[in-house]
């Protein structure tokens, strides 16, 4: 608490406390859970993290009601790789709000077809074009239908205890908890353990359309792949006919030391999907990308995708400015300088910790270790998750632009903490 005190202190903060519709914390929790459904509030108020954001700026945020600050380790994801309202990036929106607004999706737009030409550039010539949407769950419903539309097929494998999102086909991807409740999986779904190469090579016959998988996946806590596991799927779905579709919705845009985390494994995915990144934590966009034999087949039917609000002209001119930030030299080194400190810093440590980049996770022997870790860090101002699908760990997300100087009090913190 000292410790954290000190910090405090430290703090230069000139993120202005947004104004609370609501008096007091009672009145603003049972607002939330009498007009939202599925508010997932509550149950972080179970595991003792009870959180109102208020305040926000860079690596942290402020409870709106008790006025203490966390650094955010989770960053929702990835929206906030680039901090909370990075100043670029709410300058790009400022700037985006005096002359547009979300545009028109049926329209030719300059300034969607210059964030689109950025993307396909980011992949350094490995696909060839792309589809906005509004949300990952889009992104990933849309390359599922692509796959079955371009391969003829219809089975489609995911990784157990991963998830693409809740849309109407994604959500037969990821565990039946999540699906059950809601009318169950689609025919045509399976899941094989991850990084099980046998049952990768069962599951890819040739019936199948696709795999859609992560390089590391984030419900479990980022586990990093065996050595080849990454480069055996994608030669399988070669020989077999199927695509191979990445989620890079958590690993892109540099969190993994690379733009996206396909390129560190000598791959070429048939699609990838982006979301809550891309959004720069200011305005949302989702993406998914296409290699060129995909991307032909969608531009011969106009009708193949469409999203009202995917490819906003707002959005878009924010994306522009994000991906200009993401493909300077400097801001992958400093992801890869981050990644090499926490790991410093965490030897010796009485818990786990792997990652890729800033790709990673902490975790501990015991069932339920990240559940009371996270209640133990959030008393020392540190804000990180439990992984859906795997309760021993905590994602392990660090903004990817916070200093040095930070990380060092985030260390201190965590070992305060957890020891
Ligand atoms: C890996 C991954 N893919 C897809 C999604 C779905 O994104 P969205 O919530 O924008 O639909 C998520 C969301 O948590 C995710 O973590």
């Amino acid at each position: 608490m000292a410790q954290r005190r000190a910090n405090d202190a430290e703090r230069q903060t000139t993120a202005p406390a947004p104004r609370q519709p609501y008096p007091d914390r009672a009145a603003t929790i049972a607002a939330s859970e009498h007009f939202l459904g599925s508010e997932s509030g509550s149950m972080l108020r179970s595991l003792g993290a009870d959180i109102i954001i208020g305040a926000r700026e860079g690596a942290r945020f402020q409870d709106a009601f008790t006025g203490e600050w966390y650094w955010n380790m989770h960053c929702n994801g990835g929206v906030f790789n680039m901090g909370h309202r990075n100043p670029r990036l709410v300058q790009a929106l400022r700037d985006a709000l005096d002359h547009l607004d979300v545009g028109n999706h049926r329209f030719t737009s300059g300034i969607r077809a210059r964030a689109a030409e950025k993307l396909v550039k980011s992949t350094g010539g490995v696909h060839a074009g792309v589809a906005f949407n509004a949300s990952g769950g889009e992104a990933s419903d849309l390359a599922i239908r692509l796959a079955r539309a371009v391969t003829g097929r219809k089975r489609i494998a995911s990784i157990k205890g991963c998830y693409h999102g809740h849309t109407g086909i994604a959500i037969s991807t990821t565990d039946l908890e999540f699906s059950r409740p809601l009318g169950g999986r689609l025919p045509g779904f399976t899941q094989v353990p991850w990084d099980d190469l046998p049952a990768m090579d069962k599951a890819v016959d040739d019936r199948a359309a696709a795999v859609i998988m992560e390089t590391q996946p984030s419900s479990r806590g980022f586990l990093l792949p065996s050595e080849g596991y990454i480069q055996a799927v994608h030669r399988l779905c070669r020989e077999r006919g199927a695509l191979l579709i990445i989620d890079e919705v958590q690993t892109g845009m540099g969190r993994t030391g690379t733009v996206w985390s396909w390129q560190q494994y000598d791959i070429e995915p048939d699609m990838f999907t982006s979301g809550k990144g891309l959004s720069g934590g200011v305005y949302p966009l989702a993406a998914t990308v296409m290699s060129k034999p995909v991307y032909d087949y969608l531009h011969t039917y106009p009708y193949g995708q469409i999203c009202t609000y995917g490819g906003t002209e707002i959005g878009s001119a924010v994306l522009c400015e994000l991906l200009d930030m993401v493909d300077h030299p400097a801001f992958l080194s400093h992801v890869r300088e981050l990644s090499r400190q926490f790991t410093e810093g965490f030897k010796g440590a009485p818990f786990d910790y792997w990652t890729r980049g800033l790709s990673g996770g902490i975790g501990g022997r015991e069932p339920r270790w990240a559940h009371e870790a996270m209640r133990k860090l959030f008393e020392n101002g540190v804000w990180a998750v439990f992984s859906s699908f795997n309760k021993r760990a905590l994602q392990w997300k660090p903004v990817l632009i916070m200093t040095p100087h930070e990380a060092d009090q985030v260390i201190a913190q965590v070992r305060t903490a957890l020891g």
